[in-house]
C-alpha cells in the first residue's frame, strides 16, 4: 500500500472539518443574519485545522470510531476559531487580517465579532452535550464536556490570554513564558488528543500520562513555532501581519531567547513527543508525522 503522507492525510481532515463546519453552523438566512455571517466568516475561511486533526488522529490510533470524533473535532475547532476572532480584536492583538482575510471586526464591526466569538465559543458546548455518541464514547461525554471547559477557561486558554495581555510591555521570566504559552495555546492542543482518545473509551492511567507528554510538548512546540514564524515568515505566506509581535513588544519565546535559542527549543519539545509516543502500545506514526508537521511547517 502506497504510503499515506502526512500532507494528505491534513487535506483528507481538513475536508472533513470544513464540511461539518458548513453543516452545522447557522445558515446565513436565518435571524440575526449579521451574527451567524461573522459566524460562519469567521470558522470558514481556511486555517490548519491542526486541533481537529489531532482529535480523528488520536481517536484512530487508539480505535475511536469515526461517528464519534467528528463531534470533539468540531468543538476544539469552533473554541479555537472563537479564540481567533477575540485574540484580533483591538482590545486585544488589534490586527487587521487572519487567514489571508481582514478581521471579523474590520470586515463586520467590533460588537459583531465579539458576538460572533461568544457564539462559536457557546456553540462549541451545546454540540459536545447534545451529541449521540455511540457506547464505546457515551460513558466519557461529561469528562469530555469537562475538560473542554476547563482547556477552555481561565486555567487554560482564557486565561494564557489574560497573561499575554497583562505581560505585553514588560520583562517576564522564561519561566512564566512557558506557562503563558500552555495555557494559551498549548491547553486546546491537549485537550484535542484527550478527546480523540476519550472517544476510544476511559484511559489507562500510564497510557494517559504518555499522551498527556506528546500532547503538552507539541502544545507548547506549536505557539514557539508561532512566534519564530512571526519572525520569520511574510504576511501572504502567513495570512496573518508578520511582525505584529514586534510591534506590539509582545513576550515571545525568541524576544527571550533569541532565534537559534527558540529553535533549539522546538528540536527539544519534538524530541520529547516523539519519546512519548514510543510509550504507546498503538501505530502513532501519524501523531508522530504531526508533531514533525508543527515544528517545519512554514504557515
Ligand atoms: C494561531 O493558530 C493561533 C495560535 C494559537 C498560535 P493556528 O496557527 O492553528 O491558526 P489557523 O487555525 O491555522 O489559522
Ligand atoms: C494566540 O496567540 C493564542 C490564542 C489563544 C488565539 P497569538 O496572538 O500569537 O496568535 P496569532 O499569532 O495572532 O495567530
Ligand atoms: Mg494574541
Ligand atoms: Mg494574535
Ligand atoms: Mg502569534
Amino acid at each position: 500500500m502506497p504510503q499515506v503522507t502526512i500532507q494528505s492525510q491534513l487535506e483528507h481532515w481538513q475536508h472533513r472539518i470544513q464540511a461539518l463546519l458548513e453543516k452545522k453552523l447557522p445558515l446565513t438566512d436565518l435571524e440575526p443574519q449579521e451574527l451567524h455571517n461573522a459566524m460562519r466568516y469567521g470558522a470558514l475561511n481556511g486555517g490548519k485545522r491542526v486541533r481537529p486533526v489531532l482529535v480523528y488522529l488520536t481517536g484512530q490510533a487508539l480505535g475511536a470510531e469515526l461517528a464519534d470524533l467528528d463531534c470533539p473535532a468540531l468543538a476544539v475547532e469552533l473554541i479555537h476559531c472563537y479564540s481567533l476572532v477575540h485574540d484580533d480584536l483591538p482590545a486585544m492583538d488589534d490586527d487587521d487580517l487572519r487567514r489571508g482575510q481582514p478581521t471579523c471586526h474590520i470586515k463586520f464591526n467590533e460588537a459583531t465579532a465579539i458576538l460572533a466569538g461568544d457564539a462559536l465559543h457557546t456553540q462549541a458546548f451545546e454540540e459536545l452535550a447534545s451529541h449521540q455518541f455511540t457506547q464505546q464514547a457515551k460513558p466519557q461525554q461529561v469528562q469530555m464536556i469537562r475538560q473542554l471547559a476547563k482547556a477552555s477557561g481561565s486555567l487554560g486558554m482564557g486565561g494564557g490570554q489574560a497573561i499575554d495581555l497583562a505581560s505585553t510591555n514588560k520583562t517576564i521570566s522564561l519561566d512564566t513564558l512557558e506557562n503563558m504559552h500552555r495555557m494559551k495555546t498549548g491547553a486546546l492542543i491537549k485537550v484535542s488528543v484527550l478527546l480523540g482518545a476519550l472517544c476510544a473509551g476511559p484511559l489507562e492511567s500510564s497510557q494517559r500520562q504518555a499522551l498527556e507528554q506528546y500532547a503538552d510538548a507539541i502544545g507548547l512546540a506549536f505557539q514557539v513555532k508561532d512566534d519564530i514564524l512571526d519572525i520569520e515568515s511574510d504576511t501572504e505566506t502567513l495570512g496573518k501581519p508578520q511582525g505584529s509581535d514586534l510591534e506590539k513588544q509582545k513576550n515571545t519565546y525568541p524576544a527571550l531567547l533569541g532565534l537559534e535559542g527558540s529553535k533549539q527549543k522546538l528540536q527539544d519539545l519534538l524530541d520529547l513527543s516523539l519519546q512519548a509516543l514510543d510509550k504507546l502500545p498503538y501505530n502513532t506514526q501519524s501523531l508522530a508525522e504531526l508533531a514533525q508537521f508543527i515544528v517545519n511547517r512554514n504557515a
